[in-house]
């Protein structure tokens, strides 16, 4: 009997705490979603039926009169920002108040990973930071450009060996060459990804990034929960990939004390640094890690969808040949560096693709220190965040604003056209970020891309498969990718033998 009396009892004040909780926003007149009992407003992705990403840019869209709106992880109150002068503030200006990225990782389970400068903190993370930004200038990647291009010609030659009209998709193309690329320029490797069935760097990014049904769900329970990433050990890195990384570091570094290289590579610029910035073991592999892992993903997610925005826009794919041909005749068909920079439109069209499939659909900043947020009508007085609260900036929301993006399902690459991009509110296009944090590999990531698409659109038309289904975002994945793939087909432009 006392059992059923202090049950019941328990049971009407946790019902009356989660009560009290869910009218956290209502009281401070902040505008929310109806909160479920218990999970808040994130049941669809407990139950694998929605992303994050997807409910954010839903509430951008509902709450659409205000500069942010509320909303609750489970039990904790959680704030999407909409007003691009506040997001402007948070990335750039108050900084220091949301210095935190939400996705963290527990050192313990993910020792590599934690080293990654996108989950780092505080001093790990200035200094992982300050080791990488140098490697990625402009200046860096031009003398790194022989190594693309050497990848752009392998994965040309590829193309010529598949028949005509063979369906392909996109993103496992691109993610051979981003690999392919990736680890020749990080480590002067040939992965064979355009000849060995069985390579074993594929191998082991896909074992990072493949989505499965259970890394789905620890992901999603990660984001909607972070402590659990202290309960539940969840690795990001799977171990065997870790060991084997930590093992491959470990005998290159063996090797470069006996055999120079001859062209210097993002690895012995990282070994050159190791006195500098007093970087230990773990920490070596952590950032070699760190330059696979976001090397490559981000990357072959953007090829693979210029790649199919090429084909569906046939028109735009040929002003795009027109530009590369026409740029190409004046360095006597040599695909330099100068070359590539000199493709205007080119660039116009990987920034297009990049706004209408964000691959980074959410920024999820963690506020770290007290921050008072602008006055929404009818509010008395202003709300002042506390330290631990989670905020969202749906970068694909603000892309798919018609106010900032007339006809935002429209493909048109002119609006990154100089005059457009200088009229435009600095935080409505977030594909890399923005501020402090912003990503350190800009530069890079569109060398490797622009060349993979220019050296594809040089030599072969590409045209949408009969076999692709209409586009649905695959809501297991961490990054924005297409659940049933993105297939196309290529034909050889004239002169091109097969
Ligand atoms: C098209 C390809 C890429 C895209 C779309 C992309 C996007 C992003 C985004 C959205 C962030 C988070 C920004 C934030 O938290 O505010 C980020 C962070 C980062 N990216 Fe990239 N990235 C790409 C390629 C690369 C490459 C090639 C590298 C390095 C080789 C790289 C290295 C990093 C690092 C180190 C961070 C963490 C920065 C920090 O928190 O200080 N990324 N990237």
């Amino acid at each position: 009997m006392i059992f059923i009396v202090l049950l019941f009892t328990v049971s009407i004040l946790a019902y009356v705490y989660v009560q009290w909780r869910y009218s956290y926003w209502k009281r401070l007149g902040v505008p929310c979603p109806e909160p479920l009992f218990f999970f808040g407003n994130v049941l669809e992705t407990i139950t694998m039926s929605s992303h994050i990403a997807l409910l954010c840019e839903k509430w951008y869209n509902e709450y659409s009169n205000v500069p942010y709106s509320g909303y609750y992880k489970i039990l904790n109150p959680a704030v999407n920002l909409r007003d691009p002068d506040l997001i402007k503030d948070v990335l750039i200006k108050d900084h220091f108040n949301f210095h935190v990225n939400e996705q963290d990782f527990n050192k313990k389970y993910d020792p590599l990973m934690a080293h990654n400068p996108f989950v780092a903190t505080h001093d790990s993370w200035r200094k992982g930071r300050s080791v990488l930004t140098p490697l990625l200038t402009l200046f860096k990647v031009r003398t790194l450009y022989p190594l693309v291009k050497d990848s752009c010609d392998k994965l040309s030659n590829y193309l010529k060996t598949i028949p005509q009209n063979k369906d392909i998709e996109a993103k496992a193309l691109a993610s051979r060459f981003a690999t392919q690329n990736v680890i020749r320029c990080s480590f002067s490797i040939d992965s064979q990804c355009f000849t060995d069935k069985k390579s074993e760097f594929r191998d082991m990014g896909k074992k990072i990034f493949q989505p499965t049904f259970w890394g789905g769900i620890k992901l999603m329970m990660m984001s909607i929960c972070p402590i659990l990433r202290d309960v539940i050990p969840f690795a990001f890195v799977p171990a065997d990939v870790d060991e084997w990384f930590q093992g491959l570091v470990r005998q290159l570094r063996e090797e470069r004390k006996h055999s120079p290289l001859q062209q210097e590579d993002l690895f012995q610029m990282l070994l050159n640094s190791v006195e500098k910035y007093d970087i230990n073991d773990i920490e070596l592999a952590g950032y070699s890690l760190t330059l696979f892992v976001e090397g490559y993903e981000t990357s072959s997610s953007v090829l693979g969808f210029a790649i199919y925005e090429m084909a569906r826009n046939p028109d735009i794919q040929e002003r795009l040949y027109e530009e590369i041909s026409d740029v190409l005749a004046k360095y006597d068909g040599e695909f330099t560096f100068e070359a590539l920079q000199e493709m205007e439109y080119l660039d116009n069209v990987i920034h297009e693709t990049m706004r209408l499939n964000v691959v980074a659909p959410l920024i999820s900043k963690v506020c770290t220190k007290e921050y008072t947020l602008p006055l929404i009508e009818g509010q008395k007085e202003p709300v002042t965040l506390h330290p631990g609260t989670p905020i969202q900036i749906c970068a694909r929301a603000l892309h798919m604003d018609p106010k900032h993006y007339p006809e935002p399902e429209v493909f048109d690459p002119n609006r990154f056209n100089e005059e457009e991009r200088r009229n435009r509110h600095k935080a409505v296009y977030l594909p890399f970020g923005e501020g402090p944090r912003m990503c350190t590999g800009i530069k890079f990531a569109m060398a490797q891309t622009k060349a993979g698409l220019a050296s594809i659109v040089r030599d072969f038309k590409i045209n949408v498969s009969p076999k692709q289904k209409p586009f649905v975002m695959d809501i297991r994945a961490f990054l924005y990718q297409a659940r049933d793939g993105l297939y196309v087909n290529f034909t050889p432009r004239t002169g091109v033998a097969q």
